[in-house]
C-alpha cells in the first residue's frame, strides 16, 4: 500500500504518542482499519502485531481462546492471526477432511489435548499424534490404551490419568505416561459418562446410579458414595469449583433430568429447569464456570443455565432447527457453542448471542450418523462419526473482506 506523504507524516507523529495512549486509540479501530495501518510502515506493524492490540477485538468475537473473563487459553500463537481465523469460523471458511476410517458403525468418543487426540474405537482408545500438515492418522498412533471387554462409552482425562468408562461396567484407571493401569467393576450395568477433577472420579450408569471414586494410587477403586438416580445416567460433569456435580438422566421417570448433588455429602443440591418431556435426556454438559453450564439432549434444544440467576429456568436456550437429537456440545468459555447432531454428520457453530446457529456442515450427506463427539480448539475441528473421524481446518487464506 502506498500512503500520500502527508499520511505518512501524520503516522509518523502518531507513533510519537506514549503506548498507552496509541493502545487507547487503537482500540477504537476495527481489524480492517488495523490491517491498513499495520502496512503503513515498519514501526506500525510492528507495534499492530502486539497483542494488547487486538486483546478487546479477540474477546468480542468467536473462538480466539480469550475466555470471557479476559483470559488466554493459547498465548503461544499472536493473537491477530487468531482474529483472522476466527473470521473463518464465523463465515464457515475451512478445509474438510478424513482423518481415520474405519469398517463398522461404532460410538466413538474424542478429546483432544495439544497435539494428541484420543478416540474410542470399540473396547480401545487410541492416541494419536497430529501433524501440522496433516498425513495419514493411522501411521500416527502413539499410545494404546484397552482392557474393556466391551465398548468404551467415554472416557476423560486429566495431566496425570486417561479413565474409561465401559459397557462391561468396568472403569480403567490408566497412567497416561506408562503401562500401568488399575481397573474395577464399577457398576452392575454399562457406565455410560465419566468425569474425573481434582482428584474425584464421578461415574454414571445405566444402573440408575452415580458413584464417586478417589483418584489416589492407594484408594484406586475405592467407591466413596453412591447416589441413587432412579433414572439411567446419560452424562456427568464436576463443576469448576469441585464442590458439585451434575447428572444428566434419561427422563423416563419422573425426576428431572438435569440434578447438581453435593461432591462432598452427596445430597441433591437443586434441580434445574421445572417442565421437561418424557425422554428428554441428556447426553452433554459443559461447564464454563462454577455457575454456568451448557447442557444438550434429546429434546433438540441447547440450553444456557447460570446458577447465580435462576435454576428453574435456563438463560437462554437454542433450538436445533432439523428437530434433531443433540448428542454433543462444546464451548470456547466465550461466545462459540460448537453442537453435534444425531443425523448426517451436523455440526452447528453458534454465537451466543444470536437466536440462529451461526454456520452447518453436513459431514455425511448421505448416512444419518450421528455426530457422537466433537472437539476443537482455535484453529481445528474434530468430529466423530460412526465409521469416520473428520477434521475441519479453518486456518485457511482470509476471506476478501479482510484485506
Ligand atoms: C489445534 O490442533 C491441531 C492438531 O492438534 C494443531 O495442529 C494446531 O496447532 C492446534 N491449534 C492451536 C491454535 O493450538
Ligand atoms: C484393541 O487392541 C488390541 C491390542 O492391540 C487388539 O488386539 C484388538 O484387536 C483391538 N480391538 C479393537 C476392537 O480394535
Amino acid at each position: 500500500m502506498c500512503l500520500p506523504a502527508t499520511r505518512t507524516l501524520s503516522l509518523m507523529f502518531l507513533f510519537q504518542l506514549p503506548e498507552d495512549v496509541l493502545f487507547l486509540v487503537f482500540s477504537y479501530l476495527d481489524p480492517r482499519s488495523l490491517c491498513r495501518l499495520s502496512q503503513a510502515c515498519k514501526r506500525s506493524y510492528m507495534f499492530i502485531s502486539r497483542d494488547a492490540v487486538w486483546r478487546k477485538i479477540a474477546k468480542d468475537i468467536i473462538n480466539t481462546g480469550m475466555t470471557r473473563q479476559g483470559i488466554d487459553l493459547c498465548p503461544s500463537i499472536p493473537l491477530k492471526d487468531r482474529v483472522r481465523v476466527s473470521h473463518n469460523w464465523i463465515h464457515g471458511v475451512c478445509r474438510k477432511e478424513v482423518l481415520l476410517k474405519w469398517k463398522i458403525n461404532l460410538l466413538p468418543w474424542i478429546q483432544l489435548d495439544c497435539d494428541v487426540l484420543y478416540l474410542s474405537q470399540a473396547a480401545n482408545i487410541s492416541a494419536y499424534h497430529l501433524r501440522a500438515e496433516g498425513g495419514k492418522l493411522q501411521n500416527n498412533r502413539v499410545a494404546l490404551f484397552s482392557g474393556h471387554q466391551e465398548d468404551v462409552c467415554r472416557f476423560t482425562l486429566t495431566d496425570t490419568h486417561l479413565i474409561s468408562a465401559g459397557g462391561d461396567g468396568k472403569i480403567i484407571i490408566h497412567d497416561r505416561g506408562s503401562d500401568y493401569s488399575v481397573e474395577y467393576y464399577g457398576h452392575n450395568q454399562e457406565v455410560n459418562c465419566i468425569d474425573c477433577k481434582g482428584g474425584v472420579i464421578v461415574s454414571g450408569s445405566r444402573d440408575k446410579t452415580a458413584k464417586i471414586w478417589a483418584l489416589a494410587p492407594d484408594r484406586f477403586g475405592q467407591c466413596l458414595h453412591t447416589i441413587p438416580t432412579y433414572d439411567r445416567v446419560w452424562s456427568v460433569a464436576i463443576s469448576p469449583s469441585l464442590c458439585n456435580f451434575v447428572t444428566g438422566t434419561a427422563c423416563c421417570e419422573n425426576f428431572a433430568p438435569l440434578r447438581i448433588w453435593d461432591t462432598e455429602r452427596c445430597h441433591l443440591v437443586s434441580c434445574l429447569g421445572t417442565e421437561f418431556r418424557r425422554g428428554a435426556g441428556v447426553l452433554d454438559i459443559a461447564y464454563e464456570s462454577p455457575f454456568q453450564l451448557l447442557t444438550c439432549g434429546y429434546d433438540t434444544f441447547i440450553r444456557y443455565w447460570d446458577l447465580r440467576v435462576c435454576s428453574r429456568k435456563c438463560v437462554m436456550e437454542w433450538e436445533e432447527p432439523h428437530d434433531s437429537a443433540l448428542y454433543c456440545i462444546k464451548t470456547d468459555k466465550n461466545h462459540m457453542i460448537a453442537s453435534g447432531s444425531s443425523y448426517y454428520g451436523v455440526v452447528r457453530l453458534w454465537d451466543k448471542r444470536q437466536t440462529r446457529c451461526l454456520q452447518m456442515f453436513q459431514l455425511a450427506p448421505t448416512t444419518s450418523s450421528p455426530v457422537y463427539s466433537l472437539c476443537f480448539n482455535t484453529t481445528h475441528l474434530y468430529a466423530a462419526l460412526a465409521s469416520v473421524l473428520y477434521s475441519l481446518d479453518f486456518r485457511t487464506a482470509a476471506p476478501q473482506s479482510w484485506k
